[in-house]
C-alpha cells in the first residue's frame, strides 16, 4: 500500500485530513498571539491601505471585515462564500432523498443529523459572507434566480442506498480534500468557519465510508449495489475540482490573496492518491482501468472526468438542475411563515415590533 494516508475504518479515513485542521487552528491562534505588523495596536496609522493589506497577508495575518480590501477582493471571496453555502443547502437535497428509507432507525438518526450538519455549514457560510457587506437575503434571492452557482454534483440523482454512503465517501472526500487548505485562508471569518466545517466533514466522510464497507461485506447483492454506487460518484467527485489549471480563471489571483493555496489539479491528485488504498480496504473497485501507481511521480497516474460534461452540469443541463432549484425554490416559499415568525420575535423581543405595542392582545391571550 502507498501513501501515509491510514485507511484504516477504526482509524477514520480522513484522520490526516484532520490533523492538517487542528495544525491550521494552531496557526490561526498563533498568529493573534504574535500581532499584526505595523502599530502596537495592530493598526498602520500613515500606512498606504493597498501597501497594509499587503504586509497583513505576506506576514499571515487574517484579514477581517473592518480591515480595508481591494474591491475584487471583496467580489471574489463573496462569490466563493456564496457559492460553498448554497451548495451545503442544495447539498441536502440528494441524501435527504433517502432519510425516510434509511435501512435501520440508527442509520436514520446518523443520516438526519449529517443532512442537518449541512444546514448548519450553509449558515456558518451565509454568516461569513454577510461580514463582506452582502445580506443572506441577497445572496439567497441570486441563488433562485439561477445568477449564482452550487456545487455541480449535487446534480446527480441518489438511485439506491449506498449512494448515500458514496457521496460521504467521496462527495465529502473530495469536499474536505478542497477545503483543508481552505482552513489557512486570508479571511479570517471564512478560515474560522472552514475549520469548524471540516471537522464535521470528516465524519461524514467516516460514515460514508462505514456504509460501503458494511454494503461491501454484505450479501452478493448489497456488494454490487455499493459498486455500482462508486462507479457513478466517482468521476463526478472528481470533477468537484474544477476544471484542469490550464483552463482555470480565478486561481492564480486567488493563490496571491492566499485565498487558494492549491491549484485544482493538485488538490484532484490528492484526492485520487488519499482515496487508492481506502478502496482497498473497502474491497471494491474504482472504475477507471488506467489507475496505476507512478513511481516516478510518488502519486497514482488517473483517467481526468469528462470536462464537457461538467460544463454542461454547470450550465444548467446535469440530470437533476430543475429538479433541485424547483425543490429550493418551493421549500423558500413554504419557509415563508418561519422567517415572518422569527422576525416577529425577534422584533418583539427587542420591543419595537407590533407584538409590543399590543400588550393587550397577549394578556387577553394569557387570561384565557
Ligand atoms: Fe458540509
Ligand atoms: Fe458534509
Amino acid at each position: 500500500m502507498h501513501g501515509h494516508h491510514s485507511p484504516v475504518p477504526g482509524d477514520g479515513p480522513a484522520s490526516g485530513l484532520l490533523d492538517q485542521v487542528e495544525e491550521a487552528e494552531a496557526a490561526l491562534r498563533a498568529a493573534a498571539e504574535r500581532g499584526r505588523p505595523g502599530a502596537p495596536d495592530g493598526h498602520a496609522v500613515d500606512a498606504d491601505p493597498q501597501e497594509y493589506f499587503t504586509a497583513l497577508i505576506e506576514a499571515d495575518q487574517k484579514i477581517e471585515p473592518r480591515d480595508w480590501m481591494p474591491d475584487a477582493y471583496r467580489r471574489t471571496l463573496i462569490r466563493q462564500i456564496a457559492q460553498h453555502a448554497h451548495s451545503e443547502i442544495i447539498g441536502m437535497q440528494p441524501e435527504g432523498n433517502w432519510i425516510t428509507r434509511a435501512p435501520s432507525l440508527k442509520r436514520k438518526a446518523i443520516l438526519l443529523a449529517k443532512v442537518q450538519d449541512e444546514a448548519g455549514h450553509g449558515l456558518y457560510l451565509y454568516a461569513a459572507a454577510e461580514t463582506l457587506g452582502v445580506s443572506r437575503d441577497e445572496l439567497v434571492e441570486l441563488l433562485l434566480a439561477g445568477r449564482q452557482k452550487y456545487s455541480s454534483i449535487f446534480n446527480y440523482p441518489t438511485l439506491t442506498w449506498a449512494d448515500v454512503g458514496a457521496i460521504g465517501w467521496l462527495v465529502d472526500g473530495a469536499a474536505i480534500v478542497n477545503q483543508v487548505p481552505l482552513c489557512r485562508c486570508s479571511y479570517g471569518p471564512y478560515a474560522r468557519a472552514m475549520i469548524r466545517i471540516c471537522k464535521e466533514e470528516s465524519f461524514h466522510q467516516r460514515q460514508g465510508f462505514e456504509i460501503l464497507y458494511t454494503l461491501a461485506h454484505g450479501t452478493p447483492a448489497q456488494r454490487q449495489m455499493a459498486q455500482d454506487a462508486v462507479d457513478r460518484w466517482w468521476y463526478p467527485s472528481l470533477a468537484m475540482f474544477g476544471p484542469p489549471d490550464r483552463d482555470s480563471v480565478h486561481s492564480a489571483q486567488s493563490m496571491a490573496w492566499k485565498i487558494k493555496r492549491f491549484s485544482n489539479d493538485e488538490l484532484r491528485q490528492r484526492f485520487v492518491d488519499m482515496c487508492v488504498p481506502q478502496a482497498e480496504v473497502l474491497g471494491l473497485r474504482i472504475p477507471d482501468p488506467n489507475l496505476r501507481w507512478n513511481p516516478e511521480r510518488q502519486s497514482y497516474d488517473f483517467t481526468p472526468p469528462d470536462y464537457a460534461e461538467l460544463m454542461r452540469v454547470i450550465s444548467g443541463d446535469g440530470p437533476c438542475n430543475r429538479q433541485r432549484m424547483a425543490r429550493r425554490r418551493r421549500a423558500h416559499t413554504e419557509g415563508a411563515w418561519v422567517r415572518e415568525a422569527a422576525a416577529a420575535y425577534a422584533a418583539k423581543r427587542a420591543g419595537r415590533g407590533p407584538a409590543a405595542t399590543r400588550p393587550a392582545a397577549r394578556d387577553g391571550r394569557a387570561a384565557a
